[in-house]
Formats: C-alpha cells, structure tokens, sequence
C-alpha cells in the first residue's frame, strides 16, 4: 500500500479546487454542457413568444374566420413546436444536469475530506499541539462543502448568466442595435457594481463571521468549564460574559444587513431603469416602424427574464467571496507541508536485539528553549531502565523522540544501529509499545479499544490480554461488558482503570521494544502490586524504559537514570544509586518517609547512609 502522504494536494485554493475539478472532469462537463442547454432553451422562450405573436398578427391581418379556420394550425404549428420543444429542453437539461449533480456532488465532497483527512493525519504532535481536534474536523467539513460550493456557484449561477445575457444580447441585436447596446451598457455595469457592492461588504460578513464564531468558542470554553461554573456559582457571571459578545454579534450583524440592504436598493432601481428603458426604447423602435409586435414582446419579456436573473448577482458573489475564503482558510491549515516525514524509499526498521543509542541529542519544543543540549546514552539490548527526575525535566520529551513524535535539532537515535530517522515511522512505531502519561481512549467498545494494540487478535486473544492487566474484571462489571462504549477520550472510565485498557493494548501489541510513561500512577497501590507482576512477564526479552514518580515501581529495574533540566545527572543501578547518597538516595528516602524499610533487605546500605540520606530528606523538606 502506497504512504498515504504520497499524493501531494496543492496548498493553494484555486489549485486545489482545479484538483478535484480534474478528478472529476467528465461530470463537471456533463454538467457544464447541461447548464447551457437548459439556460438557453430558457432564454430562447421569448424567441418563441415573438414568432407566436408574429404568425397570430399575420393571419389576423389575412383576415382569419375563427377558430375552425384550417390556417390557424398549419400557421402556428411551427412557432407551437419551437415553444413546446424549449419548454421540453428546460426541463430535460435541467433535470439531467439534476441528476450528475446527485452523483457528482456527495463523490466529490467525499473525496475532499478523504483526501484533507489522510493528510492531516501524517502531521506532527507539534501541529495537532496548536490546532484544536474540533476545529479542524470542522474545517474538513467546511473546505470539502465550500469547494464544492464554489464550483456550483460558477456552475449554475455565473455560467447560465453568461449565457443568458449573451443569447439576449444576439437576440436583441436582430432587432435593434440600439436596443442589444442598451443592454449591453446595463449589464456591464450592473455586473461591475454589483461585484464591487460585494466586495465591500465581504469585509463586513467576515467581522460578522468572526463575531459568530466568537460566540460559539465562547459558548464551547463555558460548557467545556461547566464544572468550574458550578463550583463557584458563576452561572449568572457566565451569562453575563456571553451578553457582552452577543452584542457584539447583533451590531455586526446590523452592519452588515443593513449594507445588504443598501445592495437590493441598488438592485431593485437598477431593474425597473432597465425595463422602463427596454421599453420606452422598444417603442420608439416600433414607432419609426422598425420593429413588429412580436419583437417588442420578446424584448420586454427578455427584460423581465433577465432581470429575474440577475437579482441577487451580489448575494451570489458574496456568497461566492465566502466559499472561496473558507476553501483559502482550510486549505492554509490543513495543507501545510508534513513536519515529520519518511525519507523517500525509507526502508523499514529492523530490531533484532533492542539496543538504543542517543547520540549528542538536541531538542527544543521551542529551539530557543533546548530540553535536551548534547544528551548521550546507550540502552543495551534487553535492558530495564527506569527514568526518575523532577516534574518538567525531560523524561516524557525523551520518549516522545524515540517514538520520532518530534524532530530533534541535532544528533541521533539509533535503534540497533539503525537512525530512526531514516526508517519508516510506520515500522519504528510498530516496533515501540507505548503507555503514554495520559493514555486516551477512543469512543468505542472497550473490545474494540484494547485490540487496537493488535487489529487481528481474537476475541480470546484480547480477554487474555485484558485478564493479564487485571481489566477483565471491572470490564465485565460494565453493564454491556466488553461492548460498553467509554465515552469521548474514554472518560466514563476512571484514571486507573483507563491505565489499565492502555496496558493491555500494549500487551496484545507485545512489541520488542516497551515505553512506559507512568503507566500505573493512577492505580491504588494494591491494584498497583497486582500489574507489577503482569509487567515483569510483559518485559521480559524486551528493551524497557520506564518513567515513574513512585520510586517503588522502578527499584527492581536493571538500571536506574535520574534526570535533571535534561540531563542525566545520576545513572546506575538502585542499589548503586542508593550508596552514592546522591539525587535518588534522597528522593528514595523522602517518598520512605525518611527511612529505609528497603536497606535490610538489599543490606547495600550501612546504618551511617542511611541516617546520612534522612537527614538530606529533612533539609529538602523544611
Ligand atoms: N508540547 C510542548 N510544547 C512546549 N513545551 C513543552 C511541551 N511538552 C513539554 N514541554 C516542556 O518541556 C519540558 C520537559 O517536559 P516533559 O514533559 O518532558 O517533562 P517530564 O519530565 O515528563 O515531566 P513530568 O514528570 O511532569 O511528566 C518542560 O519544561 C515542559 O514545560
Ligand atoms: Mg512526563
């Protein structure tokens, strides 16, 4: 299967239309040609009327004897034909065009979101850090109707009008020049000023547009915080805070009707000039014996097709303005060039045993802010570290690397001599099972979510792997079991028991390589005692990097790094570590409660450390 990056999108908004446009270009003509035809069968109905009007006034003037007259039929029967033959064409393209477009149009849209969303989904953490989940599903939704929009409107708005007023134009001029420059000069400037009007007001719309939405984030921020709201009984101060925006939205909402009013003023006496002036023109035309009865009714009521038509040009080209700045909008968000990217060909990762090397690390989440400035460090194969350190100084961005979820400024990562730059992220990260601090669930069966570690395990397979992380129990207390949906990011399950579907995820992924980022900081401590056991089996064989707070769950590890403001200030075994009477001895000794049930057992501490390190808790603490 192809990279789902492999298609480039254009990132910029006529280009990207013109994408789709190509995609689908015999529908988007079928259309086109349809649009033509119903338009200037439309157009042509006046025609119709005039040569109906002409053959009615000649046989009167032949001296017609009534209806039963033979004449009247075989007279008319052509002008008839051509009326009902327009009216016919009317219907039929149009409905066909109908019909494409009920193809077309949810094909196209589909499309369009399939195709933003595969290339949303290959940005960095870094963007998705910046850009809100449902803001940028909304802008999916938005870019993918707003692109089809904009093609409409060109479709069935602008292009029947260039055909309309051509066809009239033509239809005029074999009448009257006069006439055909009359309406020529109008439409000129009525398509002008009409463009003009909305551009000006394009400006208003987008303030109204802003003060919406405004509204709407303001709304979504006090709902997200109802809780706080209730807590400190602020419902009345939150009200109050939305009235201030909500005024806001009336005022650029009057602003801007109030222009759009000001558009139909325009419109509406634009209209009547021209019909007056078709008309009064018309007659002086006819006066000077220059025109029949039937083409003076054909141009009057071309006016008034014409005019019919041309109504609402300005709410077409705002609306027009619109769509295309939503189209210009999403695409600037979502098409953004990839952060982190396969190299081409990038062949697959390969672990054979495990070892991971960091090589003269450097890495910033903002490059003037460096987390890691020149960090070294070899995990052999099959070892278990644990990370221990303050809150902020490195441990997760550590992880974070390995797992290429950010791009370092400098230096490298190797995973068994192989740059993890240069391998496939897909095969890297099939390689790596990782509980992260804040595991996450998706919206759907807890079945479901635990064999996302692994999509083809059995039904048997994941209750083995729920039982080993001690999940199958609260699981089957669920009112539908494994069946039960856990909410949005799975918050109708409690911290603890979400550790644990993270856990077993990871063990029906039993990848060679296992992160574990606080995985068990939610769980009580005898629930906690219970998945130590299952851990030991899940790492063995493995290469582990476990980071905890709670000193316990690492003291049985291989090797044990203390970090500090990215550096690794302390690296050894517990043991070690302990008799150095250093960072750890005293983080030990504060979370024993200044002493050290542990020192009998390990008797790797004497009695003069031991009081050594209590007393270095004593002064961290006071
Ligand atoms: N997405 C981010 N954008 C900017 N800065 C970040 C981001 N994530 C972390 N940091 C910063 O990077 C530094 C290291 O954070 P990191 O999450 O690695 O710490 P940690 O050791 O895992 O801490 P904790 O024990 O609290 O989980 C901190 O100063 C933090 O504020
Ligand atoms: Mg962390």
């Amino acid at each position: 299967m192809p990279p789902p990056n492999a298609r480039a999108l254009p990132a910029r908004p006529f280009a990207f239309i013109a994408h789709f446009v190509r995609l689908y270009w015999p529908a988007v003509l079928g259309v086109a040609l349809l649009e033509s035809g119903q338009s200037t069968c439309a157009i042509l109905l006046p025609f119709a009327i005039r040569r109906i009007i002409e053959t009615v006034e000649g046989l009167r003037l032949d001296g017609l004897s009534g209806s039963e007259d033979p004449r009247l039929w075989t007279e008319l029967g052509d002008p008839l034909l051509l009326f009902a033959a327009l009216n016919l064409g009317v219907i039929i393209f149009s409905r066909g065009s109908g019909a494409v477009l009920v193809m077309l149009g949810p094909a196209l849209r589909r499309r369009i979101r399939r195709s933003l969303f595969a290339w949303l989904q290959i940005h960095s953490q870094r963007y998705f850090l910046g850009n809100f989940a449902g803001s940028l599903a909304n802008r999916i939704a938005e870019t993918s109707m707003s692109t089809a929009q904009v093609l409409w409107t060109i479709m069935f708005d602008f292009w029947p009008l260039v055909i309309s007023f051509g066809v009239s134009l033509y239809l005029l001029d074999g009448v009257s020049r006069d006439l055909a420059l009359l309406l020529g000069v109008w439409v000129a400037v009525y398509v002008t000023v009409s463009f003009l009007l909305a551009r000006r007001c394009r400006r208003y719309a987008r303030d109204y547009a802003a003060a919406r939405s405004l509204v709407s984030g303001k709304i979504v921020d006090s709902v997200t915080n109802i809780t706080n709201a209730k807590l400190f009984a602020r419902q009345v101060h939150e009200r109050e805070y939305l009235e201030r925006y909500l005024d806001i939205e009336v005022s650029k909402a009057r602003r801007t009707f109030w222009f759009m009013e000001g558009i139909r003023w325009f419109q509406f006496i634009a209209a009547a000039a021209l019909m007056v002036g078709l008309v009064y023109s018309a007659i002086g035309v006819w006066a000077a014996g220059g025109m029949s009865l039937g083409a003076f009714a054909m141009s009057a009521s071309l006016g008034l097709l014409l005019i019919e038509q041309a109504r609402g040009l300005s709410r077409k080209f705002l609306d027009f303005f619109e769509y295309l700045g939503n189209v210009t909008d999403g695409v600037a968000t979502i098409v953004q060039p990839h952060e982190v990217v396969d190299v081409p060909d990038a062949p697959s990762l390969r672990v054979r045993a495990g070892e991971i090397r960091i090589e003269n690390l450097r890495f910033g989440y903002l490059p003037a802010r460096p987390v890691f400035d020149g960090l070294n460090l070899t995990i052999p194969p099959g070892q278990k570290v644990g990370l221990v350190g303050f809150s902020g100084s490195g441990k997760s961005s550590l992880l974070n690397l390995v797992l290429r979820l950010f791009e370092p400024q400098g230096g490298r990562i190797l995973i068994d001599g192989q740059d993890i730059s240069q391998v496939s992220q897909e095969s890297l990260r099939a390689a790596i099972a990782m509980i992260p601090q804040e595991p996450m669930l998706f919206h759907r069966t807890l079945l479901e979510n635990v064999r996302y570690g692994r999509l083809e395990a059995s039904d048997e397979e994941v209750m083995a792997a729920a039982r080993m992380a001690h999940a199958h129990e609260f699981i089957l207390q669920a009112e539908d079991g494994y069946a039960a949906l856990v909410g949005e990011r799975g918050v109708k399950l409690s911290g603890g028991q979400r550790q644990r579907i993270a856990l077993a995820r990871a063990i029906l992924k039993d990848a060679p390589l296992l992160l574990l980022d606080e995985a068990t900081s939610a769980l009580d401590s005898v629930t906690e005692r219970y998945i130590q056991e299952c851990l030991q089996q899940l790492m063995q064989d493995k290469t582990v990097m476990v980071i905890a707070h709670r000193l316990s769950t690492l003291a049985h590890l291989d090797r044990i790094l203390v970090f500090h403001e990215g550096r690794i200030i302390e690296d050894g075994s517990h043991e070690t570590l302990l008799a150095r009477g250093g960072h750890y001895a005293r983080m030990w000794a504060m979370q024993a409660g200044g002493f050290l049930p542990e020192t009998e057992q390990t008797g790797q501490l004497d009695p003069d450390q031991a009081g050594h390190i209590s007393k270095l808790a004593q002064t961290e603490v006071s």
